[in-house]
């Protein structure tokens, strides 16, 4: 195994030769350490199958099955599937998913530490994904936004971003609203998360899933404190050239780690309809989703 900082704007490590079937503990631990701290791990040239996709981010964490099965791989509930594929037989996946600043599993009761996803298809140009490190982003708060948000709470629902189901055709909307509601309640998190491996403070709200933020009593805040953050930390920027931007593009075989605490994304899709097909494992570790001692 061979690890090697990446450079330019090129973010996160860089990890060669390394075959999850004779890794070491001590490579294991070294790898876990570089996703907590480096962000992003991209372990090049990768041949798995689903199985052993799968045993690979076990190696990482507990594999989370995603609760809405459509999205599931016919031969293993821990893949996700993001794909825009027209199989003969029925349809795998779903297309064009997560276009939208998020952090994956934030408007649910455990959200994951750490996504590993792995293209299978890549259409010639634009499948990518943008991404934003919210502990720098809250690194770069004008303290006075910082300090508004101190000992606050933020509300997460998924209600903007479900989507529609085959099996939802012809169902009143009104109806899928609230099942929507029931089966993905509201989740309550404090605004400024606290790492519980690096202790970083990490802004922890997102576009897609964040409505609204309370004080330590509960109250509602202004809603324009939600939109300042949201365009302080760089979300709401349509030409994505915030400083707080970046972007990771793929090469076949790449398999990409990221902690999902500290770094919000969005997927880039190829403009076209281009064939394009990406497996997703993520996974829950030992720790909370934050640490209650500040750092
Ligand atoms: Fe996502």
């Amino acid at each position: 195994m061979k690890i090697g900082n990446r450079t330019g704007v090129r973010r996160g490590v860089e990890v060669h030769d390394f075959d999850p079937a004779t890794a070491t503990v001590d490579d294991l631990a070294t790898l876990r350490r570089h996703i907590y701290h480096d962000k992003i791990v991209v372990f090049k040239e990768q041949t798995l199958d689903v199985r052993g996709f799968v045993a690979f981010g076990s190696e990482f964490g507990k594999p989370v099955a995603y609760y809405e099965p459509m999205y599931r791989h016919p031969d293993s509930d821990f893949v996700f599937v993001s794909s825009n594929i027209d199989r003969a037989s029925s349809r795998v996946g779903v297309p064009k998913t997560g276009a939208f600043w998020h952090s994956d599993y934030q408007f649910m009761p455990e959200p994951f530490a750490v996504t590993c996803f792995y293209p299978q298809q890549l259409p010639t140009v634009g499948r990518g994904t943008y991404f934003i490190d919210m502990a720098k982003a809250y690194q770069r708060l004008a303290p006075d936004l910082r300090a508004a948000i101190e000992n606050t709470h933020s509300l997460h629902s998924s209600r903007r971003y479900v989507k529609i189901r085959p099996s939802d055709v012809f169902r009143p909307l009104g109806e899928v609203i609230a099942e929507v509601e029931r089966k993905t309640p509201p989740q309550r998190w404090p605004t400024v998360l606290v790492h519980p491996v690096t202790g970083e403070r990490v802004l922890y709200v997102c576009e897609a899933f964040t409505y609204a933020i309370q004080d330590a009593a509960g109250g509602a805040l202004p809603d324009s404190l939600l939109t300042d953050l949201l365009a302080a930390s760089g979300q709401l920027d349509q030409s994505f050239e915030h400083d707080n931007i970046f972007v990771q593009s793929y090469e076949p075989g790449d398999l990409v780690l990221w902690d999902n605490r500290t770094l919000i994304h969005r997927a880039l899709h190829n403009p076209g309809n281009e064939a394009t097909e990406s497996f997703r494992v993520t996974v829950l570790d030992e720790h909370p989703l934050t640490s209650k001692e500040a750092a």
